[in-house]
């Protein structure tokens, strides 16, 4: 059996959630996540709602829940715009793919699904998230100046978009 065929998007269940809250706070990571350290169980609760509005999906190596991609779709006139709105693998798994893997695929999940432009934003001093989504043909649109208030660190943001055609 290819040991690849185990590294998989899927949708997220709740049984998901706390490998989630491990990713999400871990310290290499959390600094470019939009959230600060919170209890597992609120998180749950937090988690839980952010699952009915948005499509969420995990990256799986195996039965490791090793990162999370989440979606949404704008609306009305801009139904056409989906917004990635949580992106991240776990540390020990980057640098092999998979966050390139589960890209892909939550944006082709979207193309089908009828919206042409995909967008995001990324803290201007994330370069390594901003080299990645260079390199999957995001591009650069502009700045949010003084968006991003990290424990007070005051920081821009980088608002990149792909579009699909
Ligand atoms: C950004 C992130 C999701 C990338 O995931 P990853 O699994 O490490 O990236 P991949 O291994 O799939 O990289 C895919 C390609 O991008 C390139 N790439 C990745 N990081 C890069 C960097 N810092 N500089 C240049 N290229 C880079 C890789 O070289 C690879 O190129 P190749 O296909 O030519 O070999 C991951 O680093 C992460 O979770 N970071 C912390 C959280 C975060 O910043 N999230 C984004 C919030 S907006």
């Amino acid at each position: 059996m290819n040991y690849y065929a185990y590294r998989m998007l899927r949708k997220c269940q709740e049984s998901d959630i706390e490998a989630i809250y491990e990713i999400y706070f871990h310290p290499e990571v959390n600094p470019f996540m939009n959230m600060k350290k919170m209890s597992l169980s609120d998180f749950q609760d937090y988690w839980a709602k952010r699952m009915l509005n948005e499509q969420i999906y995990v990256q799986v190596d195996g039965n490791n829940v090793v990162g999370m991609i989440c979606t949404k779709r704008e609306e009305n006139r801009c139904a056409g715009t989906a917004t990635i709105s949580s992106f991240a693998i776990h540390p020990d798994y980057q640098g092999q793919h998979l966050g390139a893997q589960a890209l892909a695929e939550a944006v082709s999940i979207l193309q089908n699904q009828g919206v042409t432009r995909v967008q995001l934003i990324v803290e201007e001093d994330n370069s390594n998230a901003r080299a990645f989504y260079k390199h999957q043909c995001f591009e650069e649109e502009g700045v949010l100046r003084n968006y991003f208030n990290r424990e007070g660190q005051i920081v821009n943001e980088i608002i990149m978009a792909k579009l699909l055609n």
